[in-house]
């Protein structure tokens, strides 16, 4: 969340600037559309420091998944608008992650992750369905 705040103020630093240094309308109205484009795409940003987010990392899950768009599996956000947080929902979850599989999204499987401990999973999932839009 702190580097949402750091591009957030950037921006107002930006737009703050252009603001008094050139005095065209048009301007200002074209930063404050990209300003709002970044408020929206940072809404299901991943946050690298997080515990979860190193898991991923170090695992191979960035290859296929997103927090915010669909790459070869669905992304992170949809999956977190699919399932409430239950411990039912993060257990199979998690179970589905090491194991792998297909059909809730189609036809294309996930690979299995069989090195990755159950709790290091469920720590995953549980962070996974909280990237809510
Ligand atoms: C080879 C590509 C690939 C990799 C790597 C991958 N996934 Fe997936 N993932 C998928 C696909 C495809 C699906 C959809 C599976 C389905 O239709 O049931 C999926 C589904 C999921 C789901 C939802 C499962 C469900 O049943 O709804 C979760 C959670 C998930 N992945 C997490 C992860 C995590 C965490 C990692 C890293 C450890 C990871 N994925 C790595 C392709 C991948």
């Amino acid at each position: 969340m702190k580097k949402v705040f750091i591009v957030l103020s950037l921006c107002a630093v930006i737009t703050a600037c252009g603001g008094s240094s050139n005095s065209g309308g048009a301007d200002s109205t074209s930063t404050a559309t990209s300003t709002q484009t970044t408020v929206s795409a940072a809404k299901v940003a991943i946050d690298p420091a997080a515990p979860a987010a190193k898991l991923m990392a170090a695992a191979d899950c960035y290859t296929c998944h997103k927090a915010d768009v669909k790459v070869i599996g669905p992304a992170f956000a949809d999956i977190a608008a699919k399932y409430p947080s239950t411990p039912a929902n993060i257990d199979t979850l998690a179970n589905k992650v090491i194991k792998g599989g297909k059909g809730n999204w189609g036809e294309v499987p996930m690979t299995p992750h069989p090195n990755i401990a159950l709790a290091d999973a469920k720590t995953i999932v549980t962070y996974i369905l909280t990237l809510k839009r």
